[in-house]
């Protein structure tokens, strides 16, 4: 009967360090990808920032302004910038009040109507007053209230 042949032991240390190499790349390779991951801002945080939305000369004291801002969103590894749209409402003062045109109902745009001082939705016939809260109609929420701040004569909002 005859037993197997041992591989020669240098040729199994080659062979150890080998596996070893492949192994400490591997895990090298895993222990990068999971830490990019864990420096990588969280999304809420990336997704919040001041952006600039008009400045107090394109304003009226207490009419809303329709203002569309852009705003950098990032998701994961994609960013882009999205359009939304606002109302500030100047008190006349170096006060703004900022809020949301999305329709808390199904997501349309309100329009103001200077006539009647109230938010209409074209929707489905929500109506808001001026500082947002719902008169009529289906939606279940006021228009989101939008951070907001004046510097130096600009008018920044939080989204
Ligand atoms: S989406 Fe505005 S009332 Fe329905």
């Amino acid at each position: 009967m005859s037993q197997p042949v041992d591989p020669a032991p240098g040729r199994r240390q080659i062979l150890a360090a080998f596996v070893t190499a492949v192994t400490a790349g591997i895990g090298a390779s895993l222990a990068a990808i999971l830490g990019a991951f864990a420096l990588k801002p969280s999304r809420a945080a990336a997704s919040e920032c001041w952006v600039h939305a008009g400045t107090l000369d394109d304003l009226t004291a207490n009419v809303p302004v329709p203002h569309v801002v852009s705003v950098p969103r990032v998701d994961g590894w994609y960013r882009e910038r999205a359009r939304q749209m606002v109302f500030l409402v100047w008190d006349g003062n170096q006060q703004v009040t900022a809020l949301s045109a999305t329709c808390s109902h199904l997501g349309c745009q309100v329009a103001w109507n200077g006539e009647t001082k109230q938010f209409k939705c074209p929707c489905h016939g929500g109506v808001y007053d001026v500082s947002g809260r719902v008169v009529s109609g289906p939606p279940p929420r006021p228009l989101e209230s939008v951070a907001a701040q004046v510097r130096g004569g600009n008018v920044l909002v939080k989204l």
